[in-house]
């Protein structure tokens, strides 16, 4: 039996976690989350979302992960043979993921090269919506695949083919090496640009003031914990796999909290770029910022944001390139992280090599992405993504920590993770998972199933939701049955493991 892959060195496995968790979440999710959310007042949540839950799960991934040494599925059916459906849940998520969020990187990659000209000078809204998407009237009506935006797929494919087929060591680790410390440095300067401008006060006051009657509202709390659930990359199988290569004696709870606590950092980094430069704009514009703040997600990256570039006179050029190679950068080491989740846990069931894995898996996905590159792409992702995160995200953690809180002696994972880190994870974190977690999870799980049928999501037809939202959450939890109820190749590796 092979020997089990292993990252070179503890630096190298962090910034690989780190990796991960810093994405375009941090870049564009948080800033919009904290800013609606109460402002100043959000990082209360914020902050007990990310004790309670967010560092907690991390530990608990880390600790199964190290220990049991495999990933997601192989994992889980080592820890109860009767519960790898849920690591495949978790791989389907993964994949459902993978296939837009590398879409939204190609965007990036492709508004680099638009930044040089400031090509949407003219209204980055009709810009973005008309001459670069494409888009079409509805889901359903394809409008042709787009040029402009599978050649950049293309080339995002290409990075991340290559980190995956490289192994542990020779590609993941690599690419983090270079990629995130370059990450960091373009942020920076963003963010010292950002806040040295005029205006900017206005931005960071509209970012960080705290609006306190929004704490006791229910919204707030739970947007809390799916942003931590999301920035940190948990519950997605993703952890589990990274750490299943770590070597022996690793400590997990400090690794935990320093992946933690570096991605919440740049979080508010990115906050401080992204305020700032809006800032400026609403002063250059003799507006408020609320008024040109516009929304988050895609909206902010690819029309609030190079609209705010724009301004920046000469400079504008140069940080164009800076804002959009970091969306890029941050996005390529998640989508990474993604894909490897999945391939390591098809190399574990079904005993392959991971070249040939890494060649299969990313064929299907690169061919399925093409519909995300079509006219109809942005409503297509904009369903999918909904979905997956209102209900792969929930359901998949609080399976998993009521699985391995209750139905598991999380007394062992606490025994082992203990012997191996430098200060120990306390009855504290014993009462996170099994109680604080479950409960917070399960009410978000109820609230989301109740507000979708309810009122349904955007202004999307039945048949679009049914097909692109429903359909898909149901491909998950079946493709998660179905792929735990194949053969493991080899099943003396699912019982001994491999040391
Ligand atoms: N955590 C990363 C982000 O914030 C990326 C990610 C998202 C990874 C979802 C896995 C799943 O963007």
């Amino acid at each position: 039996m092979e020997q089990r892959e292993q990252w070179n060195t503890r630096a190298g496995f962090i910034l690989a976690a780190v990796g991960s968790a810093i994405g375009l979440g941090n870049i564009w999710r948080f800033p919009y989350m904290a800013a609606e959310n109460g402002g100043g007042a959000f990082f209360f949540p914020y902050l007990f979302a990310l004790l309670t839950a967010g560092i907690p799960i991390m530990i608990l991934e880390f600790g199964i992960g190290q220990k049991f040494r495999g990933s997601a599925p192989l994992t889980l059916a080592r820890l109860n043979r009767k519960w790898e459906w849920l690591g495949w849940w978790q791989i389907a998520v993964c994949f459902f993921i993978a296939v837009y969020y590398v879409v939204i990187i190609a965007w990036a990659i492709s508004y680099v090269g638009f930044s040089v000209t400031q090509a949407w000078s003219g209204g980055a809204g009709d810009f973005f919506f008309g001459t670069f998407l494409g888009l079409t009237g509805s889901p359903f009506e394809l409008g042709g695949l787009r040029t402009g935006i599978i050649l950049p797929l293309l080339v995002a494919w290409i990075v991340t083919f290559l980190a995956t087929y490289g192994g542990v060591k020779g590609g993941i680790e690599r690419a983090s090496k270079i990629l995130m410390p370059v990450l960091l440095i373009m942020t920076i300067l963003i963010a010292i640009r950002g806040i040295t401008l005029p205006g900017a006060a206005q931005g960071l006051n509209y970012l960080f003031k705290p609006d306190f009657s929004k704490i006791l509202d229910y919204k707030v709390w739970t947007a809390a914990y799916g942003q931590i659930f999301f920035t940190l990359s948990i519950a997605f199988a993703i952890m589990i796999a990274y750490s299943s290569y770590l070597p022996k004696k690793s400590d997990i709870v400090n690794n935990a909290f320093m992946t933690s606590f570096i991605n919440c950092g740049f979080s508010l980094l990115a906050g401080f770029a992204v305020f700032g430069i809006i800032g400026h704009m609403a002063l250059n514009q003799g507006k408020t910022v609320a008024e040109v703040a516009g929304s988050g997600g895609v909206g902010l990256a690819f029309i609030t944001f190079p609209t705010a570039i724009s301004t920046l006179g000469g400079l504008a050029p140069l940080f164009g390139i800076l804002f959009f190679l970091s969306l890029t950068f941050a996005g390529i080491t998640s989508l990474i992280s993604i894909n490897e989740a999945a391939i390591s846990a098809f190399m574990d069931k079904f005993s392959m090599p991971r070249k040939k894995v890494v060649i299969i898996y990313t064929v299907v996905a690169a061919a399925i992405s093409l519909v995300f590159a079509t006219g109809a792409g942005l409503y297509i992702l904009d369903i999918v993504d909904h979905f997956i995160n209102n209900f792969g995200i929930v359901f998949g953690g609080l399976i998993e920590v009521i699985l391995i809180g209750w139905l598991f002696n999380l007394k062992s994972v606490q025994e082992h993770v203990n012997a191996i880190s430098e200060f120990a994870a306390g009855s504290w974190w014993l009462f996170t998972i099994k109680i604080i977690t479950p409960l917070v999870l399960g009410y978000m799980a109820v609230m989301n199933l109740i507000g979708d049928l309810r009122t349904p999501y955007g202004d999307y037809s039945i048949p679009a939701l049914f097909w692109l939202g429903w359909f898909v959450i149901i491909l998950v939890v079946a493709g998660g049955f179905i792929f735990a109820s194949l053969k493991w190749k080899d099943d003396q590796y699912l019982v001994k493991g491999v040391e």
